[in-house]
C-alpha cells in the first residue's frame, strides 16, 4: 500500500486544482499543518511512485505529469459514481484481489469497495485455471451485496460483461464483442476475463464478489505460447499504451448505472444488451462441462443467462456453465 495517502492526496488534489502553475512550499506546508521537510518527503515519494513534480526554488512545486498507474488518489478525483469505487484498497502487488476482496467483504467492507493491484502472484482465472497479471493490466474486484437469491449472483457477471464491453466500446471503438458467458473479445482474441465468486450464509446470499482482469497495457507476447494465441490486449489492438484511470473511471460508471438497474428487477433489458454484444449467439460452438462434450449452434439465451444450443438432430440443450469455444 502507499503509505501517508492522506497527506499525498491533499498535496495533489492542491497541485491538480493548480496544473500548470507554482505552489509555495512553506504555503502548502502550512496549510496541510505538516513540515517543510515533511512535505519534501511526501514529495518525493510521490516522485517514486511516477508523478513528474518539478520545484523551483523561488515559485515552489508544479505538477507536470501524473503516473499511469491505478493510484487511488487518481482513481477517486473526479469519480463519477456514488457508492462503487468509494472506498480503494490499491496494491501494488497482491496474491489475488478476490481473495483479498473475500476477506474484506468478510469483515464487513461496504458494497462497492474495489479492490486494485499492479500485479498479482497468483491471478486465478475460471474453472480452476491460473490468471497471469503482470503490471500493465487491470487487476480489479469489487464488492456487492445485492438483496437476492444466491442462484441468481451468476447474472452479475454477465451484468459485468456488459458493463466491460461498453467501457471498451465508448473508449477505443475496436470490435468489442462477448463470449459467452464471460469472455471480452475483441476481434474474436480475449481481452478481459471476469471471475465472479458468491458467498452465502443461512439467511441467503452474503456477498458477491467480482474479479475483473483487462489485459490493457499488456504485451501478450510474453505470455506463453498457448496463452498468447487466443488473447490479445488494448495495447496491442491500439498500438499505443491507454490511460488506465479514464477507463476504470468510465468501467466503474457503466456498472454502477446497470447494477443498480439489475437491483431494481431489470436484468432482462440488461440480456437484451449482452445479446446485441454477444459473438456467441448464432455460432457453432463446443461447450466442454467436467469431461463432458457439446456441439451445436447457440441459438439463444435464456432470462437467467442460461445458454441454449441448437443440437444437430434438432433438439435443444441448455447448458448453465462450461467451457465455450467458438468454432470455426
Ligand atoms: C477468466 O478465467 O476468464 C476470469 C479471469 C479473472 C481474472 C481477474 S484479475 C482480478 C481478479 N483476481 C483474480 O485472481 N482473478 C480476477
Amino acid at each position: 500500500m502507499v503509505s501517508g495517502f492522506m497527506y499525498k492526496k491533499q498535496i495533489l488534489k492542491t497541485l491538480h486544482e493548480n496544473k500548470g502553475e507554482y505552489v509555495q512550499g512553506d504555503e502548502l506546508a502550512s496549510e496541510m499543518g505538516i513540515s517543510e521537510s515533511q512535505l519534501t518527503s511526501e514529495i518525493q515519494e510521490l516522485g517514486e511512485n511516477g508523478y513528474e513534480i518539478e520545484l523551483s526554488t523561488e515559485n515552489g512545486y508544479c505538477l507536470i505529469k501524473t503516473p499511469n498507474r491505478l493510484l487511488p488518489y487518481e482513481l477517486e478525483r473526479d469519480l463519477p459514481t456514488r457508492y462503487i469505487g468509494k472506498e480503494i484498497h490499491y496494491y501494488s502487488e497482491v496474491d489475488s484481489t478476490n481473495e483479498v476482496a473475500k476477506r474484506l467483504a468478510h469483515d464487513g467492507a461496504p458494497e462497492g469497495t474495489i479492490i486494485v493491484a499492479e500485479s498479482q502472484r497468483s491471478g486465478r482465472g475460471r474453472r480452476g485455471k491460473k490468471w497471469l497479471s503482470p503490471s500493465g493490466g487491470v487487476w480489479m474486484t469489487i464488492i456487492l451485496r445485492p438483496d437476492i437469491p444466491p442462484s441468481k449472483a451468476a447474472q452479475l457477471t454477465l451484468v459485468t460483461g456488459v458493463a466491460v464491453a461498453e467501457t471498451l466500446d465508448q473508449e477505443c471503438r475496436l470490435d468489442v464483442g462477448i463470449k459467452w458467458p464471460n469472455d471480452i473479445l475483441i476481434g474474436g482474441k480475449k481481452v478481459c476475463g471476469i471471475l465472479t465468486e458468491a458467498s452465502t450464509n443461512p439467511e441467503g446470499l452474503e456477498y458477491v464478489v467480482v474479479g475483473i482482469g483487462i489485459d490493457l497495457n499488456v504485451d501478450v507476447d510474453s505470455f506463453p505460447p498457448e496463452l498468447r494465441e487466443g488473447a490479445t490486449s488494448l495495447k496491442q489492438e491500439l498500438e499505443k499504451e491507454i490511460y488506465s484511470v479514464k477507463l476504470v473511471q468510465r468501467f466503474l460508471k457503466n456498472l454502477e448505472t446497470l447494477y443498480d438497474d439489475f437491483k431494481t428487477g431489470k436484468f432482462p433489458e440488461i440480456l437484451k444488451e449482452w445479446r446485441k454484444l454477444s459473438k456467441t449467439i448464432g455460432s457453432r460452438v463446443e461447450v466442454r462441462k467436467k469431461g463432458r462434450i457439446l456441439q451445436g449452434e447457440a441459438v439463444g439465451i435464456t432470462r437467467e443467462g442460461v445458454l441454449i444450443l441448437e443440437m444437430d438432430d434438432g433438439s435443444l440443450r441448455k447448458v448453465i456453465s462450461g467451457e465455450c469455444i467458438h468454432l470455426k
